[in-house]
């Protein structure tokens, strides 16, 4: 009776509960220090929803008296649209960490969570020559980086790299930026050798080098710095689409050339170049690609890919940017993706549509749940019927939230499971 109907349930919500714990996957956000920051949530809008914010557990939205000009905002117009996401302004490395975003409607309690990395990329490196110890030393340098960058120095000639003498100091300040100093014994008795301090991101995905070389013409040095920054990322985009390969230089360059190439398994093409004197654009992938001459004329050197397609243009391309001293190379690796059979564009354009009828199903299995369960106790002598007609329901919903499961992929909301355990 009471207890055939109360097993079934238990079978009902377990099987609910590890397939909605095993669907809660993080979203991850990665934001640049002091710039502002978007935590990303989104929901079914109903009209009557409660949108909570919490940072480990602390409530930043809606703000609590305590929390006063607290630099977070959601945007009311999108709110009601089903947009919970929230803007953190000018984004510091205390913010780091998890954030669990919370959509209470009714009974009924969502949430998902982001977590957030903080990072302040490596903007310089400086090198110069120092006497400040007594001895002749190479300097190099750069501040308020996180997390810690890595330091290696070199020379252009094969130097074996233990008669290289070097102390680096690593600083924190009270923002836990970084700054790092390395100090580089000159080698005696080679005069016109050229040092490379190289700096490394730890997420390894920039190095900047700074290299110095001295020369004595008539008795008179000369010094000459070259420097160098190197990026590397990932663009993924599904076929068909435009899509912007980002290529600045951190500097305000003067004269320079830009060229664009393109490198795939076996076979690699100049898509394009400009220089700046001229002003004259080569492009060799016209129709596909393109440069804007009003970008380039500010220094930014972005590539304009059109109709991008999944077998031609999934590939590494790469930008190098060349002035006086300074050069400036950007590795992009772009994966274009074609549709799958089961339409992944939809999937990814419209996630709200394919929630709502999820949710309609849900929620009419837990209400034939319940009128079961309710039949169940008030008719002792059928409940073997009944026992059985839950145990078939119970097989739907399992099938039903495997659907869920493709769709929640990212910033969806996923049933509280604890909530749903008290129902
Ligand atoms: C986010 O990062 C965590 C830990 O690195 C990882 O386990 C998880 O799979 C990531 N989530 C996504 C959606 O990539
Ligand atoms: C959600 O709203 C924010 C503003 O709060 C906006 O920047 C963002 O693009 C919106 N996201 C979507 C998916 O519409
Ligand atoms: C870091 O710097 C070293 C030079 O010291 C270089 O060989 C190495 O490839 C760099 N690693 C990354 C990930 O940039
Ligand atoms: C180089 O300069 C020093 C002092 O400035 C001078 O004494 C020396 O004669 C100069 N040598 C040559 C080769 O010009
Ligand atoms: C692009 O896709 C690859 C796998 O194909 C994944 O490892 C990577 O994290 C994705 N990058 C971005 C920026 O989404
Ligand atoms: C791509 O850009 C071209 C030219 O700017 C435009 O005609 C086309 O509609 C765009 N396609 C998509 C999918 O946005
Ligand atoms: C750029 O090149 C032009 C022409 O060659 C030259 O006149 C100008 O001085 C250069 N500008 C810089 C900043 O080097
Ligand atoms: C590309 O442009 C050149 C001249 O600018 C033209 O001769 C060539 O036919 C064009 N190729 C395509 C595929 O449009
Ligand atoms: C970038 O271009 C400059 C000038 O053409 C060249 O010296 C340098 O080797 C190039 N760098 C790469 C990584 O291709």
């Amino acid at each position: 009776m009471r207890t055939s109907a109360h097993v079934s349930t238990c079978v009902f919500l377990t099987c609910f509960l590890t397939k909605a714990n095993g669907n809660a996957e993080d979203v991850n956000v990665t934001c640049q220090y002091s710039e502002d920051c978007l935590l990303p949530c989104s929901f079914t809008p109903s009209g009557e929803d409660e949108v909570r914010w919490f940072k480990q557990d602390v409530q930043i939205y809606p703000q609590t008296p305590n929390m006063e000009n607290y630099r977070a905002s959601v945007s009311v117009p999108e709110l009601s649209l089903g947009n919970a996401s929230i803007l953190l302004r000018r984004c510091n490395l205390n913010d780091r960490g998890r954030y669990r975003c919370q959509v209470t409607k009714k009974e009924r309690t969502d949430y998902s969570f982001v977590t957030l990395r903080v990072e302040a990329p490596i903007r310089f490196v400086d090198i110069q020559m120092t006497r400040l110890s007594g001895y002749e030393e190479v300097m190099c340098s750069t501040s308020d980086v996180y997390p810690h960058p890595y330091i290696s120095w070199s020379t252009d000639s094969a130097t074996p790299s233990e008669t290289l003498k070097y102390t680096t100091r690593i600083k924190s300040d009270n923002k836990g930026l970084y700054s790092v100093e390395s100090k580089l014994k000159k080698l005696v008795n080679q005069n016109s050798l050229t040092y490379v301090c190289t700096i490394n991101s730890s997420s390894a995905d920039q190095m900047w080098t700074a290299s110095l070389s001295e020369r004595v013409h008539n008795n008179v040095t000369i010094t000459s710095k070259l420097e160098t920054v190197s990026t590397w990322s990932q663009i993924n985009s599904s076929e068909g689409q435009n899509l912007t390969i980002p290529c600045r230089s951190p500097w305000n360059l003067g004269n320079f050339t830009l060229t664009w190439s393109f490198r795939r398994a076996d076979m690699s093409s100049k898509i394009s170049t400009y220089d700046s004197r001229t002003q004259r654009i080569s492009n060799h992938w016209n129709g596909t690609a393109l440069l804007e001459p009003r970008f380039l004329q500010a220094g930014d050197g972005s590539l304009r890919l059109l109709g991008a397609q999944s077998l031609e243009h999934t590939g590494e391309f790469t930008c190098n940017i060349s002035a006086l001293q300074r050069n400036c190379v950007g590795h992009t690796r772009v994966t274009i993706t074609a549709p799958g059979p089961e339409n992944k564009d939809l999937k990814t354009k419209s996630h709200t549509p394919l929630w709502i009828p999820v949710t309609v199903v849900l929620a009419t299995i837990l209400i034939t749940v319940a009128v079961i369960v309710a039949i169940t106790k008030l008719q002792n002598k059928f409940r073997q019927t009944a026992g059985a007609g839950t145990a078939r329901y119970s097989r739907e919903v399992k099938v039903s939230v495997n659907k869920s499961e493709e769709i929640t992929e990212g910033s969806h909301l996923n049933p509280d499971p604890t909530k749903e355990g008290n129902t």
